[in-house]
């Protein structure tokens, strides 16, 4: 099927079964074009908890149709394709997880929403990139706190916040994890007005070097407010997209991995969803999201709170 047509059936199967198409902002141009929504991991969850669709369809990955399954269980959560995961949430095995939490009694568990529903079932508070920092803030000052399961934004918000006690998990997104600051800062040297907008999976030295660091939809807001011409965007570039949209008349550049012959950082797991994935998913209501109860109550737990933190 042509692109315009595969945007027309996707459109009259929405309404004819009142799904809405959730998407994050790393997807590709065209399914961004048919999505209702499109968010980073916080508002996405806020739209999951508050639509009154009967079905979801997550144009982003696994966790993130999970979230959306825990907290709108009577509603239909579908994903396109099931092999759209997320490196960081593999990083951190429930299994193992669990050891490491009952190793360490009197600690709160804050994660990252980039977890599965298992990992979540064991946390006290989700956090995501957008507000990872008044989460921590909202712990008394001397709590106990492990931070699962990115090194990267667990440093940024521990150095941030100043806590003392915070265990980190190594874990880590091989997206972000791969940008290069040398080439960064050559990039810098070739635009030296752009601001550097980075994303906190980012190492340590690139968020040093930035002008700002935030969520997705944190770097797109900055970029729409601020008052500079040129934009170097670190991280995935998806984002890009919705920040030429947004933003006319302003330049935004991708920055490069280290590894040049690579060419860019695309997530390929959000990738792999694609207008064709969609409809098929529409029309045939695949791959349904399904999970244990006890799991999905313990994981809309430390969702809850964390919405109702930042109302
Ligand atoms: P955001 O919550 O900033 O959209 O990030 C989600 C994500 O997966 C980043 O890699
Ligand atoms: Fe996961 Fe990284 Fe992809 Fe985000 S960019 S979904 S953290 S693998």
């Amino acid at each position: 099927m042509e692109v315009s047509q595969l945007k027309q059936e996707i459109a009259k199967l929405k309404k004819e079964k009142n799904a809405i198409i959730l998407s994050h902002y790393y997807t590709r141009d065209e399914v961004q074009e048919v999505a209702d929504f499109i968010g980073d991991s916080l508002a996405l969850s806020r739209k999951a908890e508050n639509t009154d669709a009967d079905i979801i369809l997550f144009a982003g990955v696994h966790f993130m149709a999970e979230t959306a399954k825990v907290l709108s269980p009577e509603k239909k959560v579908l994903l396109p394709d099931l092999e759209a995961g997320c490196s960081l949430a593999d990083s951190c095995n429930a299994v193992e997880f669990e050891k490491f939490v009952m190793a360490h009694p009197g600690y709160t568990v804050v994660s990252y929403v980039n977890t599965t529903v298992e990992v979540k079932a064991l946390t006290d508070i989700i956090c995501t990139s957008s507000n990872a920092i008044d989460i921590v803030n909202s712990l008394p000052a001397d709590e106990k706190i492990i931070f699962g399961p990115d090194r990267n934004l667990g440093n940024y918000v521990k150095s941030v916040t100043g806590r003392e006690n915070m265990l980190i998990w190594d874990g880590a997104c091989h997206v972000h994890e791969q940008f290069s600051l040398e080439r960064i800062l050559e990039l810098k040297k070739e635009y030296p007005n752009a601001k550097i907008l980075t994303h906190p999976e980012c190492k340590k030295p690139i968020l040093l070097v930035s002008d700002h660091v935030g969520s997705t939809a944190a770097l797109l807001d900055f970029a729409k407010k601020d008052d500079a011409e040129e934009y170097i965007v670190v991280t995935e570039p998806g984002i890009l997209y919705q920040m030429r949209k947004e933003c006319p008349g302003k330049k935004f550049i991708p920055a490069p991995p280290t590894d040049a012959a690579c060419g860019c950082n695309d997530c390929n797991f959000m990738k792999l969803i694609t207008l064709e994935k969609i409809y098929r998913s529409l029309k045939e209501e695949i791959y349904e999201i399904t999970l244990d109860e006890e799991i999905r109550q313990k994981a809309e737990k430390s969702i809850k709170r964390m919405l109702e933190l930042s109302k």
